[in-house]
């Protein structure tokens, strides 16, 4: 059991059958989580460093659970607090790491292509763990999931991704996987924050939100960064609530079953109401928990299959 791919650094022209794999390998983690004991020494022996070099509190923690679940030795590294701050380059930084011995690097980076780069000049497996606006691809992966366990497919769902799809790597990645699985994909924010010629990617555009709820199974809101503001890319974050917040009026216009999502962190009360983040058809929680076993599978199946899932 083994991918055709060597790193993840995102989920665009990643195969179905790739996708399918860690999913499928997923479930698995996730039945080793509900355990008493929820660890495995699936990966012992292997060295998996965290580089961050933006801030996080999901992916990163999700990431070191992940790897002490599979019995990895881990280590994380922050740039701020890091000879980073002295000038150290990314190649310099990485090149050190891998002298101390390493396996696997998992890193987030705010410049779109870094975790390519790594690919270019160090020897060790890399997982993008969000890069700039590019791809979240375990975001992504672990969206798919918590999608697939509720309906039990992916194929033929009305997927629509709310908010700023310009500067998002949660919504690239979502699309790409989405698409690759065969679920509908539409796009709605403000013309201001939807990229040029999105109609590309072969996904539906909207920039109204009654249109483009009417009929979707899975609604996906995005965080509304309040940086875009500043850039005047919206008038005010008040007037973005207003036409593109969710909020419990809202919800009619779904398909019965629907299933409102967020990568977080969330802006309550701009993009989302809390009546809605906390409602029963929220799976927001569950999407922070389903991360761990997806990036599990990740780790599991980047690493070269080594070990057994099920191992006690
Ligand atoms: N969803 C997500 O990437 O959250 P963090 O920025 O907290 O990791």
């Amino acid at each position: 059991m083994s991918l055709s791919i060597r790193h993840l650094l995102g989920l665009e022209g990643v195969s179905a059958d790739d996708i399918s794999m860690i999913l499928d390998t997923a479930v698995s983690f996730k039945e080793v989580l509900s355990r008493k004991i929820p660890k495995v020494p699936t990966l012992r022996g292997i060295t998996i460093v965290n580089l961050f070099y933006e801030p996080s509190t999901r992916t990163r923690i999700s990431f070191e659970l992940a790897e002490k679940r599979l019995s990895a030795d881990t280590v994380n590294f922050s740039a701020s607090g890091s000879s980073v701050s002295k000038g150290e380059s990314l190649k310099d930084t990485v090149w050190n790491i891998e002298a101390m011995k390493i396996d696997m690097i998992v890193i987030r980076h705010g410049a779109s292509g870094a975790p390519h780069y790594l690919t270019t000049c160090c020897q060790s497996t890399v997982i993008n763990a969000g890069d700039g606006a590019h791809e979240h691809p375990t975001q992504g992966l672990l969206d798919m999931y918590t999608i697939r366990e509720k309906y039990g497919r992916l194929e033929g769902l009305k997927v629509v991704i709310v908010g700023d799809i310009k500067h998002s790597r949660v919504a690239r990645s979502n699309i790409w996987g989405l698409l690759t699985m065969g679920a509908q994909v539409s796009v709605c924010g403000p013309p201001t924050l939807l990229p040029v010629e999105m109609e590309k990617f072969g996904v539906r555009v909207f920039d109204d939100l009654d249109e483009a709820l009417a009929g979707a199974d899975v609604v996906n809101i995005l965080r509304v960064q309040k940086e875009r503001q500043k850039a005047g890319l919206l008038p005010s974050m008040r007037e973005y609530s207003r036409y593109y917040g969710i909020t419990k009026n809202k919800l009619k216009l779904l398909n019965d079953n629907f299933t409102i999502m967020h990568p977080g962190p969330m802006n309550r009360g701009v993009e989302i109401s809390s009546e809605v983040a906390e409602g029963p058809y929220s799976v927001i929680l569950p999407q922070v928990t389903n991360g761990v076993a997806v990036r599990m599978a990740v780790l599991y199946l980047l690493s070269g299959g080594k070990g057994k899932v099920y191992e006690e």
